[in-house]
């Protein structure tokens, strides 16, 4: 296994703030809603979540349950694109939402075309179905997002999932996502073929992003919502934040 410096994709440009779910603080998490208010509050990408549905389609939602961001009941796994289809997935969060949808992956891309953004896709599988998801997401990406296109990131927790990609194509940059870096964690990542790193900012230290920086790997960082957190991550050199406010931390940090 090779222990080269880490060469991100010299087309991988990633900007400094990333709106998580969407801009979820302002509009119902990773719905067609939230990633248009995103890009009205002035974020380039968003990260957001993807499993699959009980007939193997990719869908855009974060919980394997469905009680949280839905009208629905029940597990993600054993629900069908059309029953999904049929639940509402913006009135929990206010009125105003009301009959916003769970979107399929090929939704979520058509509209990041449309209104000119990138992403981070997070591949969040069900448990037992890592490769599966991750296969599936490839295939749609793969037809539905031109080479043309930003360059987008995919990330996962699931060390199976990105293994299931790197081993499937090298078009797509892996991102390595973890709450917090443990010890072996550069070794770990660049085996899987990961070219970002994307942990959890509560135990990062100034000392842990050198050398993740050393090693050759952007740090995209989440979930960032303090101004004062955000400077101070960027001043230790983290090359992107994840945010739920891309507007006002925007504003924030530029003050
Ligand atoms: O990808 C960063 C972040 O989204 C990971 O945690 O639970 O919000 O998907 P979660
Ligand atoms: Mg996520």
């Amino acid at each position: 296994m090779d222990v080269l410096p880490n060469m991100p994709p010299a087309s991988l440009a990633i900007p400094r703030l990333i709106a998580h779910r969407g801009a979820k603080a302002n509009a119902p998490e990773n719905t067609l809603a939230a990633f248009a208010r995103a890009r009205e509050e002035g974020a380039l990408w968003v990260e957001f979540d993807v499993k699959l549905t009980a007939d193997g389609v990719p869908v855009v939602i974060h919980d394997e349950m469905l009680e949280r961001t839905t009208d629905g009941r029940g597990a993600v796994r054993s629900t069908s694109l059309a029953a999904l289809k049929r639940l509402d997935a913006g009135a929990w969060f206010a009125p105003a939402f009301r009959g916003e949808r769970v979107p399929t992956l090929v939704e979520a891309l058509d509209l990041f075309a449309r209104l000119d953004m990138g992403f981070n896709l997070e591949i969040k599988p069900c448990p037992g179905r890592e490769v599966e998801t991750a296969r599936t997401t490839i295939a749609v990406l793969d037809a539905h997002w031109p080479a043309n296109r930003p360059a987008p990131v995919l990330s996962s927790f699931k060390a199976e999932a990105l293994a299931a990609v790197r081993d499937l194509t090298p078009r797509y940059a892996l991102g390595y996502l973890a709450e917090k870096l443990g010890q072996g964690w550069i070794e770990a990542a660049q085996r899987l073929g990961c070219k970002t790193v994307h942990p959890g900012w509560h135990s990062l230290t100034e000392k842990q992003i050198g050398a993740a920086k050393a090693a050759g790997f952007p740090l995209l960082v989440w979930t960032v919502n303090e101004p004062a957190r955000a400077r101070q991550l960027l001043a230790w050199g983290v090359d992107a934040l994840i945010t739920d406010n891309p507007g006002d931390l925007a504003a924030a940090i530029e003050r």
